[in-house]
């Protein structure tokens, strides 16, 4: 418990997470889109046949009320919400990573500035937090006005939550990358698409309580692992990479 295994993700759903224990998987699986070794599929076939392999699986792994993030780039994720569906996935919602910054220049089509995660769950019964992710209001005047006076709506006076708004599904947060600029400049991290944070605390937040068991499927640098200890969840990792997984042990003992 609460580490992560240096191992193929089959293997490590087959041998380390028992059936109907998981409370959150979130899985940020290679897209078959960057000239990485670990990114590089034959074929479309052969991708979706690796992204089905490990699904099946995943899905048998999650409690009734568990639910289940799933990054990709849009054209992947549209493909794969019937195959989701067709393991018994629920599709909840289509989450727009909205990513500010970090776009290469293509002038043949509108310039790709997004991420999806698709939001899943086993059943119609999913746990979500949703007070615990609120987020600032934009129009900081109108709260003023509205936290004294509060604003008439159908007759009755509404008043600002002192959390926030309810968190919508576009979300705005820079890239790992373009957070770790030195003067402007890009500057190559041990990994070149890990994930912010605090997406996915958000995340862990939303969907689990304390002492929950995530699993933090295709880890990477850990960051999953890295927040649930953070926030008092217990996790299970798996990274292919043994550089990677070096790393995700030293940044889990705080190093
Ligand atoms: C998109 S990255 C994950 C990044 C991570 N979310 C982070 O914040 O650092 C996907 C990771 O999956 C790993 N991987 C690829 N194929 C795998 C497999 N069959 N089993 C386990 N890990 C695998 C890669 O080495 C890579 O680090």
């Amino acid at each position: 418990m609460n580490t992560v295994f240096n191992e193929d993700i089959i293997f490590f759903l087959d041998k380390r997470v028992e059936n109907n224990s998981v409370d959150l998987i979130i899985a940020d699986p290679p897209y078959n889109i960057l000239k990485i070794e670990w990114d590089n599929f034959n074929s479309e076939k052969e991708y979706m046949e690796f992204m089905i392999s490990w699904l099946e699986k995943s899905y048998q792994k999650l409690k009734d009320t568990g639910t289940f993030y799933l990054f990709n780039n849009a054209y992947n994720s549209a493909k794969l919400i019937p195959i989701l569906e067709r393991i018994g996935f629920n599709f909840i919602d289509w989450i727009t990573w909205y990513k500010k910054d970090g776009f290469n220049g293509c002038k043949n089509k509108y310039v790709n500035n997004q991420e999806t995660i698709l939001f899943l769950s086993k059943s119609k019964k999913w746990k979500f937090n949703a007070d615990s992710i609120r987020v600032a209001y934009l129009s900081t005047d109108r709260m003023k006005h509205a936290t004294k006076k509060g604003i008439l709506k159908n007759g009755k006076r509404w008043f600002p939550n002192k959390n926030g708004k309810l968190c919508t599904n576009v979300w705005e947060f820079v890239s790992e990358r373009h957070n770790n600029k030195i003067n402007g400049k890009i500057i190559e991290g041990i990994h070149p698409t890990q994930k912010p944070i605090k997406m996915i605390e958000r995340m862990i937040l939303a969907s689990s309580n304390e002492n929950d068991l995530i699993l933090d499927l295709f880890s990477g640098t850990g960051t999953t692992s890295f927040a649930a200890k953070n926030l008092n969840r217990n996790s299970l990792g798996c990274e292919l990479n043994s550089e990677y997984y070096k790393y995700i042990l030293k940044r889990l003992k705080g190093e």
